[in-house]
Order: structure tokens, then sequence, then C-alpha cells
């Protein structure tokens, strides 16, 4: 597998194209971003925390039934994944109140809920990726009806296994964010990351912040909360 031109840059990771037209390499950085990249900063480790997590947990859902893009982890920030092109929507699913439905709904975080939330933004920085609802997506074409019960579905799913697992850690999944993609003959698959970057995880005793909030917040211990998920993590496995 040869890794040649980058083809992008994103805030916290590069993809390359590789000799295989059906592959591309994506490559971790620690650089991190909050609020549409107004604040800039770095997570010294974040980078092999992401790649490792990430394909532990793509490695995971594949095998309980979620198809996803990983293919291979070539090195510690190196992965192997099938070229999708990405549906432009983010896709948040809540199990307690936290973050901006706290903020948007005026309550407390920390709410449990009896059922999880599902929500899209539309995942387009010059708009800050406004809230849409399904008919919006629809409306602006970003998926087809079939698209979005499949991703729903998906979601749904990615929750029930990451709740589970990360109870058995001892950390309590809050909220996450997953971004899908289409395979070159339409098959909706995950990809992007599933790490503390993209989740919401308290500590199940104390509700410590173990995840980016620590960066967004200026709490502090960002390294030491990434790298104790970490920890918890390979000691499950
Ligand atoms: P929110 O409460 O700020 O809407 O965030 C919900 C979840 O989505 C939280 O787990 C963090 C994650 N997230 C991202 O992965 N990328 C983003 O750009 C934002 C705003 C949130």
């Amino acid at each position: 597998m040869q890794k040649l031109e980058q083809l992008y840059e994103g805030k916290a990771k590069k993809v390359f194209q590789t000799d295989d037209p059906n592959l591309y390499i994506v490559d971790y950085k620690d650089d991190a971003t909050a609020f549409n990249g107004l604040k800039k900063g770095t997570i010294v480790g974040k980078g092999v925390i992401n790649n490792q997590m990430t394909n532990r947990f793509m490695a995971k859902l594949e095998k309980a039934g979620v198809p996803t893009h990983f293919v291979e982890e070539l090195s510690q920030r190196e992965t192997v994944v099938k070229k999708v092109s990405i549906v432009p929507l983010e896709v948040i699913i809540r199990n307690i109140s936290a973050g901006s439905f706290a903020k948007r709904y005026g309550v407390e975080e920390g709410i449990v809920f009896d059922a999880p939330t599902i929500e899209f933004s539309y995942k387009n920085d010059d708009l800050g990726d406004p809230l849409l609802n399904a008919y919006h997506a629809l409306a602006l074409k970003l998926a087809t009806p079939e698209e979005i019960e499949t991703i729903k579905k998906y979601a749904f799913q990615v929750n029930d296994f990451l709740k589970d697992f990360w109870a058995s850690c001892g950390v309590t999944l809050v909220d996450f964010k997953l971004e899908f993609g289409r395979l070159e003959d339409g098959t909706i698959v995950l990809a992007d990351e599933i790490s503390p970057d993209t989740c919401r995880l308290w500590d199940s005793k104390t509700h410590e912040k173990l995840d980016k909030d620590r960066f967004r917040r200026d709490l502090g211990g960002v390294e030491d909360a990434y790298a104790e998920v970490m920890r918890r993590m390979n000691e499950a496995l």
C-alpha cells in the first residue's frame, strides 16, 4: 500500500490517496479545534488514541452488523479506509442532556433520557453546521429517504453497542456524533471517527468529564482524560 498525495486536510485528520483507487489513508493529528475552529490547540497524543479507539470500535461494530469504512490500521496514527463520499450530515445521538441540547432547551446537564434522541446537523463549516430535520435534509438533497432510514437504524445500533461497552469500563456514554459515507455502489457505511473528540464520556461514579469538553471548556487535564479512557478501553478488551 503506497501513500500518495494528500487529498484533504481537516481539523483533526488528513486524508491521502493510495495506489488503490478504492482506498484512502487517514492520518490522525494532535490538533484540536472547538467552536467551528475559533479555538485552536494541541492535545498531545490524541491522534494515536483517536486512531486506535476508532479502529477498535469500527472492527467490533462491523462484527455486530454495522458496515464501516475501516480496512486496516497501518501505524499509530494511520489507517486504511474504504473510499467513500461523506453524507453531509452530522448524526448526533444523546442519552443524557449536555452541551448544545442543554443550552438550546434551557435545561441542566445530566438529565437521563427515557429513550435516546437523534438529531442531524448540516455538515457545512461556512454555515456553522446548522441543525436540521430529515425533511430539510431531503429538501436539500443531502440524502435519500432510504439512506436516512438506514443511517438512523445504524446510529441507534452504534449507541446500543457503545453504551454497553463504556458501561463495562465504568464510563457513561452521554452523547456522540457519527458521520456516514457512500461506497461507490451507494452502500451506506459508518465513517469518520469514534473518539473522545466526538463522544461525551463521563466517569460513571464521579461524573468527571473524560472527553474533549475538557479542552472546549478549559477544564485542564485534557491529555490525562484521553489517556484514561484509552486505558479503560484496553483493560476491557
Ligand atoms: P453538542 O452538544 O455540542 O451538539 O455535541 C454533541 C456531540 O457531538 C458531543 O458528543 C460532541 C460531538 N461533536 C462533534 O463531534 N463535533 C462537533 O463539531 C460538535 C459541535 C460536537
